[in-house]
């Protein structure tokens, strides 16, 4: 967060003229507000613009916040800044969606105020009232966000990050903040005091937040999402510590095929990630509604390895998950940031800068080395397959490739692959994509190292960061034979979840014209491409 304090002077300038000329409203009464910049004018046909990503219209957006499901919709609010294709004063920007896969954009919901800037946080259904916002005994929508006050951040008394709620009667379309905001003041004065993440906890009746402070997380309970009081801490002596902990979430799930129930703590960590700059661990654990205490086959895991990533790409950050997804669905449904704070700001796209990843079903496994939290692209994604293609099996013969005449453009495409792993495994394979300037990038695996990889360092544009370029390694989890690559590539991105969601990377890239050719190549031995299939994918934005 080192930029803050760079263009804290810039942004707080801005922020005030744009107060004066009516652009950020805000009080703590509802006010009219004005309508986003440039929406009417935007193609969504831009260099780069993924087609079946959510990405802002226009402007700079970075976490997702606020992610609620309410009757038939799955609310996506954003870190947004709309006068600037840089960090800025933030906004929660909104969408909604009935399917998470087609976004319909709704205006600015949270504006800059004079309590600081709308930082990230979450959104819950009060189904009882406990907050008595309701009207007509229907339940209000609670967000629940940080304030960054930029006046006292720079004042460098620690006591700038302070939590507030607004509530909206009418399905999120507008916002109340409330009056005896801030909600929970920063006595303590922590630095980093932010991104609070509400759930209902049933056992205890009451609402719990975990909140990130630097170094650790803390929980807070409250009746009414009002007052709050302390917990617990959690987090100090455990994983990774290469900057400041972020955007918490803390999730109680089935393990898969039982019925045990343990809690996951996801978490945030900026810089420090698997890849360097932007990274999300995560902890399994138990909560008893004050405390939660880490399992200790778990924490073998962490003395082994440091830390879990959620993703091992450079590209996935700040994600949580969904608030209220009913029951009967049950899935644990989770969404992150697809960019890093190292380069988010550089990267080469005009009007707008970033986009989400795709939603995933995060689910928790038992497997022969513990838990682990395993992630699938969410099944509605299939309603965007278009043109369809089965690959036919081939074996690749040792230092060649054989490329894939898929017919439709891979640069908007859904693959699956499965290759057959030699006896030895030492062999290096994987699959390539390409375009008439010689940019490529690779996916592979490496048998030797047992590692899969993604190498852009000669993937296209990679002039705006020299932290941009690299070939980023993660452990394969699996010990199977057969391996298993699913793959989404969207322009600028790929998402690879590998073994059935045990590995996953999502990785950006920006090639100067779009990859239109894919083959796979083996180096050191050959492999054998037992079964593929491809689709052409709908875009979200054109009709
Ligand atoms: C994470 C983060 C959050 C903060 C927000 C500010 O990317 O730094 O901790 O609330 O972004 O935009």
């Amino acid at each position: 967060m080192g930029f803050l304090k760079q263009s804290a002077k810039i942004l707080l300038s801005l922020w005030l003229l744009g107060s004066l000329l009516g652009v950020a409203g805000g009080c703590s009464q509802p006010t009219v507000q004005p309508t986003p910049p440039v929406a009417a004018a935007v193609t969504y046909t831009e260099q780069y613009r993924p087609q079946f990503h959510f990405s802002p219209p226009s402007m700079w957006m970075n976490d997702p916040n606020g992610m609620v499901y309410f009757e038939g919709e799955y609310h996506l609010f954003y870190q947004y800044y709309p006068n600037d294709t840089v960090w800025g004063p933030m906004h929660w920007g909104h969408a909604v969606s009935t399917d998470l896969v087609y976004w319909k954009q709704l205006p600015i919901a949270l504006y800059p105020d004079e309590l600081g800037y709308i930082f990230s946080g979450s959104a819950v259904v009060d189904w009882d009232n406990s907050s008595g916002f309701g009207v007509d005994g229907r339940p209000p929508l609670v967000a629940i966000f940080t304030y960054h006050n930029p006046d006292l951040a720079k004042a460098g008394g620690k006591d700038h990050e302070y939590q507030g709620i607004a509530w909206s009667n009418d399905r999120g379309r507008s916002w109340n903040k409330y009056p005896g905001n801030p909600v929970l003041p920063n006595t303590q004065k922590l630095q980093d005091f932010r991104d609070p993440k509400v759930f209902w906890h049933g056992e205890s009746q009451r609402w719990i937040m975990a909140l990130s402070a630097r170094d650790h997380v803390q929980f807070w309970a409250s009746k009414n999402l009002k007052n709050w009081a302390f917990l617990s801490d959690f987090g100090r002596e455990w994983g990774a510590h290469g900057g400041v902990w972020e955007c918490p979430d803390l999730v109680r799930m089935t393990v898969q095929g039982s019925n045990e129930v343990r809690w996951v703590l996801i978490l945030n960590l900026n810089p420090g990630g698997p890849q360097g700059g932007s990274g999300t661990q995560y902890f399994v654990g138990d909560f008893d509604g004050k405390r939660f205490v880490l399992d200790t086959s778990f924490a073998r895991t962490l003395r082994e390895k440091g830390a879990m990533w959620v993703d091992s790409g450079a590209d996935n950050y700040a994600g949580v998950t969904w608030s209220d997804v009913p029951a009967e669905d049950g899935r644990t449904i989770f969404i992150g940031w697809m960019g890093n704070w190292d380069y988010a700001q550089q990267v080469p796209t005009s009007t707008w800068r970033s986009a989400m990843t795709l939603p995933r079903e995060l689910q928790l496994m038992l497997t022969g080395q513990g838990y682990r939290l395993f992630s699938r692209p969410v099944t509605e994604l299939r309603k965007l397959r278009d043109d369809s293609l089965a690959i036919e099996p081939v074996t690749i013969a040792a230092n060649t490739s054989v490329a894939l005449d898929i017919g439709f453009p891979v640069s908007r495409s859904e693959i699956l692959l499965e290759f057959e792993l030699p006896d030895s495994g030492s062999v290096d394979f994987g699959l390539e994509l390409g375009n008439d300037l010689g940019e490529r990038y690779r996916f592979g695996y490496d048998g030797s190292a047992r590692q899969f990889y993604s190498d852009r360092t000669a993937s296209g544009d990679a002039s705006f960061s020299e932290k941009f370029p690299g070939v980023h390694r993660a452990d394969r989890m699996h010990e199977d034979v057969m391996l298993r690559l699913h793959l989404f590539i969207d322009a600028a991105s790929i998402e690879v979840f590998a073994d059935d969601g045990a590995n996953v990377m999502t990785e950006t890239f920006f090639p100067t014209r779009e990859f239109d050719a894919i083959s796979v190549y083996a180096n050191g031995g050959s492999v054998r491409l037992s079964k593929g299939e491809a689709w052409s994918l709908k875009s979200i934005w054109q009709p």
